[in-house]
């Protein structure tokens, strides 16, 4: 059996890490590969030199551009190469453009799709990952849901039962494998870790200005660490905001152990990453999300994490909160505990092996 496991951007690489190390253990041969969708060193390799995966066997060198010509290029490309190499299956995780492109692929040439996370839904199609995630879905012969919600989600849509395997979070997988490495250096003044992304909140230049401003605002009570998305950045200067960012303690982007380091020791983490939600949630750090909606519902229901608007007073309301209040812990029921014991790549890599035709 040969495996295309497909990544391209940043949150691909801490979900590829831990189902290679499945796909080894479980002896699946597999080939990484990689369109190009991130490119910057930050953004992508260094991933790959921290979590020691193998280098990808293939390199669609896309980069980056709008969606339909990125989604288009990556088609292409990827056609190309599993038409040439036939693989048994293509692996695809998450919901960037270069998840919903190959999984297209796969489907069109009648090649097995598997999906990591699938159903994960925010309702709002307004998202460019709600529609990858769908049509991604939609297209799967075998579907890994992190959580009952989003295996409901699925069934409530009518994909078939028999496709679907809850085998909980591959990206708490990392985060549990990776936990004694990460040590935080208990400093006694804790600050905001913040990271923020999203078309949203970062294209929209009276959201991105609301956001700036509650940061500036928090920055004279508490160190705000705020590593810098390439999005971000640029839409910062395009909306002339860096007159707020002077006390600021912003950087490029930096990889996963200083990240997780920074937010094992925050005071309260300010986001709009799914992935940050859920890793925020299992480690009982106080999340606010400023989202319209959450893909991840338990990490509100049973989580540390609120949901905001991008309005200044409201994030600065509900940052300072976890520093004067003593915030609950997270609660998870006993299933969503299994679920997130750190084995959710193990799970995959055994329907795989027992899936005959693959
Ligand atoms: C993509 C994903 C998003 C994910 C995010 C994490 C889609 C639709 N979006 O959004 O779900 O949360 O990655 O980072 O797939 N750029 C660089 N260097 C890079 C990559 C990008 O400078 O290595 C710049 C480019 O100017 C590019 C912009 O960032 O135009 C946006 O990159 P793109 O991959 O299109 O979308 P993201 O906003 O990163």
């Amino acid at each position: 059996m040969n495996v295309f496991l497909v990544a391209g951007a940043r949150p691909n690489f801490m979900k590829i890490a831990p189902i290679s190390r499945a796909f080894d253990k479980y002896d699946i041969n597999y080939a990484i590969v990689h369109t190009g969708q991130h490119y910057d060193y930050e953004m992508n390799q260094i991933f790959f030199d921290e979590f020691n995966l193998r280098e990808p066997s293939l390199h669609l060198e896309v980069g980056s551009g709008n969606h339909g010509a990125q989604t288009g290029q990556i088609m292409e490309r990827f056609e190309k190469v599993c038409v040439s190499l036939a693989p048994d299956l293509i692996f695809t995780v998450g919901d960037v453009n270069s998840t919903m492109a190959a999984a297209l692929v796969g489907s069109k040439l009648h090649i097995p799709v598997a999906h990591q996370e699938a159903g994960m839904r925010s309702g709002d199609k307004k998202m460019p990952e709600e529609i990858n995630r769908i049509v991604t879905d939609h297209v799967s012969d075998l579907l890994f849901p992190i959580s009952p919600q989003d295996r409901r989600n699925l069934y409530n849509e009518g994909i078939e039962k028999e496709k679907i395997f809850l085998v909980g979070d591959v990206m708490i997988d990392n985060l549990l494998y990776y936990t004694n490495e990460i040590k935080p250096e208990h400093t006694n003044e804790k600050h905001i870790l913040v990271e923020i992304h999203r078309p949203a909140n970062v294209d929209s230049e009276k959201n991105l200005t609301e956001i700036i401003i509650a940061l500036s605002q928090l920055s004279e009570e508490y160190q705000i660490i705020f590593p810098l998305h390439p999005r971000t950045r640029k839409m910062i200067d395009k909306f002339n905001l860096w007159k707020y960012m002077h006390t600021i303690d912003h950087c490029d982007p930096i990889g996963y152990f200083e990240f997780i380091k920074y937010m094992k020791e925050a005071g309260c983490v300010i986001t709009d990453s799914d992935g940050v939600q859920q890793e925020t949630s299992v480690l009982n750090i106080p999340c606010v999300s400023i989202r319209d909606t959450t893909n991840i519902e338990y990490t509100i229901k049973y989580g540390t994490n609120v949901l905001v608007e991008p309005n200044r007073d409201s994030i600065y309301a509900q940052a300072i909160y976890p520093f004067y209040n003593k915030v609950s812990d997270s609660n998870f029921p006993e299933q969503l505990k299994q679920l997130n014991d750190g084995n959710a790549a193990e799970r995959i890599a055994e329907v795989i092996k027992q899936c005959k035709k693959y």
